[in-house]
């Protein structure tokens, strides 16, 4: 393996590890036999160098085919028309949402309940039929990480969990706007804090702190469910009593604060950030594995794992060691480690290999 400077890459050579963006998005996997146009490809994300295979024996050697046969499942999802409609569909309600807010907190204008639960709604029912929220949303993250595209993943991914636990419709459309509006309190935020690219002091993070609270003040006067305003006020909280900003547990916490809370924790954590790129689904599957049942009502963080891991089943993943393969089965005791195909037809079995994890769904 050679550390190769961009510049002075030729077609041909052969990939040894795989190249990330600077947003942390895969752009060529280990083993691809490079073209010109995939080097003016690198040139364009602004890549300095990259790990090319010494020789043709050491490709050669590899038991991978070469990846330009291998298409992700992320490839097809975004290659599919169904995405691309999503995708259409989702700006412009970001558009919509973020006019809605913003003239909510410079106006004070009231809330058109039914019309921010219909535009989320919509962008629900029309596109998600043969692709899951999950497809969508993990291929949106190279697109759209602001404030308001989390807003709507908190909605659409606490719409599905709500779903998963049966909740009526009406109160999944309560559910809906609450996740919409469960951040409100960030716009009176400063902005420099909420951007930061390095880690906040004590100060700044009490300032983030702030926003249950700020957000619940600015719902108060605004003719809405209880359960929307006690989610943008308890959404922090954690049954176990770690939360902000009062430290309540279990029964204190309302039912709804408590499913936007899985929701809001899993879509910050597998998005990108300007401090950090985002996790990938299975490290933060295995977090929620560790700790979630203390913090989290556990009816609900095991009926979103189950049904989660369920819905990357069959997807593309990236081991540590640069291995790829597809999800093929599901290991019921350990949901992070399921059972993977690689591109080689071996079978590796994550339960039984402490040593390797999925690093990226490609
Ligand atoms: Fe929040
Ligand atoms: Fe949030």
């Amino acid at each position: 393996m050679k550390k190769t400077a961009t510049k002075d890459l030729l077609a041909g050579m052969v990939t040894a590890m795989p190249v990330y963006s600077k947003s942390g998005q895969m752009i060529l996997p280990v083993n691809t036999l490079l073209t010109t146009q995939q080097i003016s490809r690198l040139e364009f994300y602004g890549i300095t160098w990259v790990h090319i295979q010494e020789d043709a024996k050491e490709a050669s050697n590899t038991d991978a085919p070469p990846q330009e046969e291998f298409v992700s499942y992320s490839q097809k999802v975004r290659k599919s028309r169904e995405f691309h409609a999503f995708k259409v569909d989702y700006n412009k309600k970001t558009q919509v949402l973020t006019s809605s807010i913003n003239d909510l907190i410079t106006k004070n204008t009231a809330v058109d309940s039914n019309s921010l639960i219909k535009q989320v709604s919509s962008l629900y029912s029309n596109h998600l039929t043969s692709l899951s929220v999950f497809d969508m949303l993990h291929n949106m993250r190279q697109i759209d990480d602001s404030t308001f595209a989390h807003s709507i993943n908190v909605a659409l991914i606490a719409r599905m969990l709500g779903e998963w636990l049966h909740l009526p419709e009406e109160d999944l459309d309560v559910l809906t706007l609450a996740g919409l509006l469960h951040d409100l309190g960030k716009c009176i935020i400063d902005d420099k804090i909420l951007t930061k690219p390095s880690a906040l002091t004590t100060e700044e993070f009490d300032e983030i702190k702030r926003h249950p609270v700020e957000g619940a003040k600015l719902l108060s006067s605004q003719d809405l469910d209880i359960r929307i305003k006690e989610a943008a006020l308890m959404h922090h909280e954690r049954c176990d009593g770690s939360g902000y900003p009062s430290g309540l547990q279990g029964s204190e916490i309302s039912d709804f604060a408590k499913i936007i809370s899985i929701a809001d924790v899993y879509d910050a954590m597998t998005s990108n950030r300007c401090y950090r790129k985002g996790l990938c689904p299975f490290e933060v599957i295995a977090t929620f594995e560790r700790e979630g049942l203390e913090k989290y009502e556990a009816e609900y963080i095991l009926t979103f794992l189950t049904r989660i891991i369920d819905t990357y089943m069959g997807n593309s993943v990236l081991l540590n060691n640069g291995s790829i393969g597809n999800i093929l089965m599901i290991n019921n005791q350990r949901l992070s480690r399921p059972l993977v195909r690689l591109t080689s037809n071996e079978y590796v079995d994550l339960g039984k290999h402490p040593e390797l994890y999925i690093q990226a769904i490609i």
